[in-house]
């Protein structure tokens, strides 16, 4: 007989507030991302199609103009009625720039997300970026007149800015790849896009920890977040390498969380002795503002045009789990990305799909938090578990990775009600939604109620279960 696993719920141990911000997404100016993805340019207009998708989705923040891109992007070139076409000298093609600053925030209202900007700091300049700070966040000033001039009298009040992407990537050729000039230039941006609106939150680059470490020991009164890009992958013919891939990026989130803490808090943040602003008021919090899968093998630009299996929506629920185990750090996170570039959502001229990794984010988004406690499973190592509670309901959320073995579950948690589960799942770990047969879906949503008083689950092969009872 299959042998017994044990899940324990530790109630009285919080492991902090699940930010709602961990449910973001991302996009760019990249291949299909965002033209043929979420805009249509021939009928210059959002994909209703692709919008009734990524609105199922709930994102709370979405990031946007880059990722890499950023460090082409000129703000300027996407406002207004005379809009260049510039080439796309990082990804290829061609941008018409026809989706800008003031279309991106509109995309954003209609999903109800909060916009995260990120700045370019290798062609751009720090005056560029708080001017964009300015045509977002002002009432008034030339480019908050700007903004008004072209149709959008209120600010945005954008909150979250990214200072850079990946700028250590020494194989992007940024102009920051060394640490200290990004701390300089870092310092320098903050304080002109600070005087332009002192509430926005800054999202500092980060990469290995020997980096972190710089940038955060001169950083941190200013740094609200550090950036981590958690991109997993497999083996060839290895699927369980997946999650070997995805503890690594939950040791490097454990590593940069013990970085953080060992930070004295500031008192003031203080550029100099003239610029002076409040300090901030939260510890620092790790954004992991890239996430995903990311598979060789892919098509389109740059072969990002992934298709996922099943076992990646296995993945994907794991890289949850973790999220919310480590709550207490993470204080957001976009999903890399959403339309067609490594993405949950693919489409062709006429039509789109939801890959399989879709599921597990739009049940984990629905059903989850909002406090992490902590959970111990013994007896397998094919489950991956997390728990949550609003203090009136327990949620479970239990990923069986294993493509073969049925885990029974015995569930030690002093719960009111019976259990109600929702279960994902597929025929196999290989099964995939594809363009080709759009109107098929081979992932499977059952929910039901466990019989009054039952402590025990089974947990089928390759599933994804999210359990909750009242307490
Ligand atoms: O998401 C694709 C790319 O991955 C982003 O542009 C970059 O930031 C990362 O390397």
């Amino acid at each position: 007989a299959p042998k017994t696993a044990d899940i324990t719920v530790h109630l009285d141990q919080s492991l902090g507030t699940i930010a709602p911000t961990i449910y973001g997404q991302f996009i760019e100016h990249l291949g299909r991302a965002i033209y043929g993805g979420i805009y249509d340019d021939q009928q210059h207009r959002f994909r209703p199609d692709v919008l009734e998708k990524v609105q199922r989705l709930r994102p709370t923040l979405l990031r946007y103009p880059g990722g890499t891109v950023t460090k082409i992007y000129h703000w300027k070139d996407g406002v207004g009625k005379n809009r260049p076409v510039r080439k796309n000298l990082i990804w290829g093609g061609y941008d018409n720039n026809h989706v800008g600053t003031d279309e991106f925030m509109e995309y954003a209202r209609l999903l109800g997300a909060a916009p995260f900007l990120t700045v370019n700091m290798s062609t751009g300049t720090a005056e560029e970026a708080a001017e964009w700070v300015e045509y977002c966040n002002a009432t008034e000033g030339d480019y908050a007149t700007q903004r008004k001039a072209n149709g959008h009298p209120a600010p945005y009040q954008v909150k979250y800015w990214g200072l850079g992407n990946e700028e250590a990537a020494k194989e992007d050729a940024g102009r920051l790849q060394d640490p200290r000039d990004y701390i300089k230039q870092a310092w320098y941006y903050a304080k002109l896009m600070k005087l332009q609106d002192p509430s926005v939150q800054l999202i500092m680059v980060g990469d290995k920890p020997d980096w972190n470490q710089q940038v955060l020991q001169e950083l941190h009164p200013i740094c609200d977040y550090i950036a981590l890009h958690l991109y997993a992958s497999s083996k060839p013919s290895d699927p369980a390498s997946l999650f070997t891939s995805i503890a690594e990026m939950e040791a490097a989130i454990k590593t940069t969380a013990a970085q953080i803490a060992a930070l004295t808090p500031p008192k003031v943040a203080s550029f100099s002795k003239w610029y002076r602003f409040p300090a901030r008021q939260q510890p620092v919090k790790i954004a992991v503002d890239e996430w995903g899968i990311w598979e060789n093998g892919g098509r389109g630009a740059y072969d990002l045009e992934v298709d996922y299996t099943w076992n990646h929506a296995l993945g994907v629920a794991t890289f949850l789990n973790i999220f919310q185990r480590n709550a207490a750090v993470i204080g957001l996170a976009t999903w890399a990305q959403t339309v067609n570039v490594l993405a949950p959502i693919m489409t062709n001229g006429t039509t789109s799909i939801c890959q399989t990794i879709y599921y597990p984010l739009e049940l984990y988004r629905r059903l989850c938090g909002p406090q992490s406690v902590a959970v111990t499973t013994t007896g397998t190592e094919a489950l991956d578990v997390s728990a949550s509670t609003d203090g009136k309901t327990l949620t479970l959320a239990i990923v069986n990775r294993d493509s073969k073995v049925v885990v029974p579950l015995k569930l030690n948690a002093k719960v009111a009600g019976p259990w109600t589960a929702h279960e994902l799942n597929a025929s196999s770990i290989e099964a995939m939604n594809t363009l080709k047969a759009p109107d098929k879906n081979v992932v499977s949503y059952k929910q039901r109620t466990l019989p009054a008083g039952a402590t025990t689950y089974t947990a089928e092969a390759h599933s994804i279960t999210i359990l909750q009872a009242k307490l």
